[in-house]
């Protein structure tokens, strides 16, 4: 038997419907904001990621799913959804001196050790403004994102978590503290952390490593290189968030996974899920556009993971489908004529009919009729078909069942579901 590859989940209906139910919200919600839904390629070329994710981050350093095309050329599957976000906008001339809201939603891949609520290919709802600087857009995307939480039932299941990175240059300046502080530690560091000393040092704050965290506890913060302008930034953000009463812890702890980031950084977390409790994380990376050869264009965007929020509906039923009326028939002309009929009723009245196919008899039909959810059986047998009646029976309820001629039947209905 030839299986899925490992880490790639198969969403059976009711998950898939979970899935449905957080990108309707979410499409609502984003609409209601301003923010307009785009289509992007899930390959790119290898180097967009190398050079925005950053080299020396664990997607661009061991994650990655890259192939060389038979063109030769070296392609990736789309880690996360930002690079190719600040592509497009490049490329088609949309960053300069005007401002865009942007939302998608499909699949990134990553090579990642597979458990639950990580996988390697999963997929995330992005939100991305190009354009604006202030905090009062950071402030909007954080308001959105726990509008959604609201509109989906989890809002007292979700915390925000908030930092600041400052500017590049405060960024540098505490990562070589942080270095000089954690040298002397070296030996005891994990082996990761030891690797980021030189690579990537601020991701040393990410390890869950015990030993490596006690040894952290006495490190510099960041905090204290904060430029002035960041500092601004940040207590303005705050202030906007107190005022339209959104909770936030402040976590200094938070650098996030990707290079790209400068100023507000955040994540929404979950106690519910265990170690894999981050449904969504994101902030400022006002560099890229011009890293990528465009004018300088501040941003702020954010990604939600889909299959992480959709474990925290696990015990609830969404509904794969919803049907008002189960056709059941006895013999092949009237089944012809109930699959006409089936059809006149969709155009009609829109309702949702699944009609009974393949072989089955009238008792066994009408079970599948009543699992299928359906309000009402339409049952047309050889009587039926003879005087041009069908006979409607209430599946729900109190029951019954009256016959109705067929070319009153758009009007019974109708008056029955209106
Ligand atoms: P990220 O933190 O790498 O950010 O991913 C965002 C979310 O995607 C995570 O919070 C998590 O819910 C979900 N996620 C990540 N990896 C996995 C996985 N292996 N399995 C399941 N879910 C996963 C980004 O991707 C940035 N592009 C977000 C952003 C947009 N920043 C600014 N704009």
């Amino acid at each position: 038997m030839i299986k899925a590859v490992r880490g790639m989940q198969d969403l059976q209906p009711n998950k898939k419907a979970r899935f449905r139910r957080i990108e309707d919200q979410a499409r609502k919600i984003l609409g209601q904001y301003g923010y307009e839904e785009v289509g992007l390629p899930i390959l790119e070329t290898t180097g967009l990621f190398q050079r925005l994710v950053g080299g020396a981050t664990d997607i661009v350093e061991k994650e990655m799913y890259t192939f060389l095309d038979r063109n030769e050329e070296s392609l990736t599957l789309r880690p996360e959804g930002t690079a190719g976000l600040v592509r497009f906008v490049n490329e088609h001339g949309l960053a300069f001196n005007q401002t865009q809201k942007y939302w998608y939603c499909g699949p990134m891949f990553r090579y990642e050790r597979p458990q639950k609520g990580r996988y390697r290919q999963f997929d995330q709802i992005g939100v991305e403004c190009i354009g604006l600087a202030g905090p009062d857009i950071d402030a909007e995307v954080l308001l959105l994102s726990a509008r959604l939480w609201e509109s989906l039932g989890i809002a007292d299941k979700v915390a925000l978590e908030l930092n600041t990175l400052g500017n590049v240059e405060s960024r540098r300046a505490f990562s070589s503290g942080l270095v000089e502080y954690l040298t002397p530690f070296a030996a005891e560091l994990d082996a990761d952390s030891q690797r980021r000393l030189t690579t990537n040092p601020m991701r040393i704050l990410d390890s869950k490593a015990p030993k490596t965290q006690e040894i952290l506890a006495n490190a510099p913060v960041l905090a204290d290189y904060l430029d002035d302008e960041s500092r601004q930034h940040f207590d303005g953000l705050c202030a906007i968030l107190d005022a339209v009463g959104i909770a936030y812890q402040v976590n200094p702890r938070i650098v996030r996974g990707l290079d790209y980031y400068n100023r507000t950084v955040f994540e929404w977390v979950t106690t519910t899920l265990g170690s894999q409790g981050t449904v969504c994380g994101g902030g400022r990376y006002d560099g890229l556009v011009e890293q990528l050869g465009g004018k300088p264009t501040p941003c702020v965007g954010f990604a939600l993971g889909l299959d992480r929020l959709a474990l925290m509906f696990e015990d609830e039923a969404t509904p794969s489908k919803v049907i008002d009326v189960y056709g059941v028939s006895v013999g092949e002309p009237a089944k012809i004529q109930l699959i006409r009929l089936a059809e006149t009723l969709r155009s009609e009245l829109g309702l949702a009919i699944e009609v009974h196919h393949g072989a089955g008899k009238l008792k066994s039909q009408m079970k599948r009729a009543d699992s299928s959810g359906a309000q009402i059986a339409l049952l047309l047998g050889e009587d039926e078909l003879n005087e041009h009646s069908l006979s409607v029976r209430e599946l729900r309820g109190e029951g019954g069942q009256v016959r109705v001629p067929q070319a009153e039947i758009v009007e019974y209905l109708r008056a029955r579901f209106s």
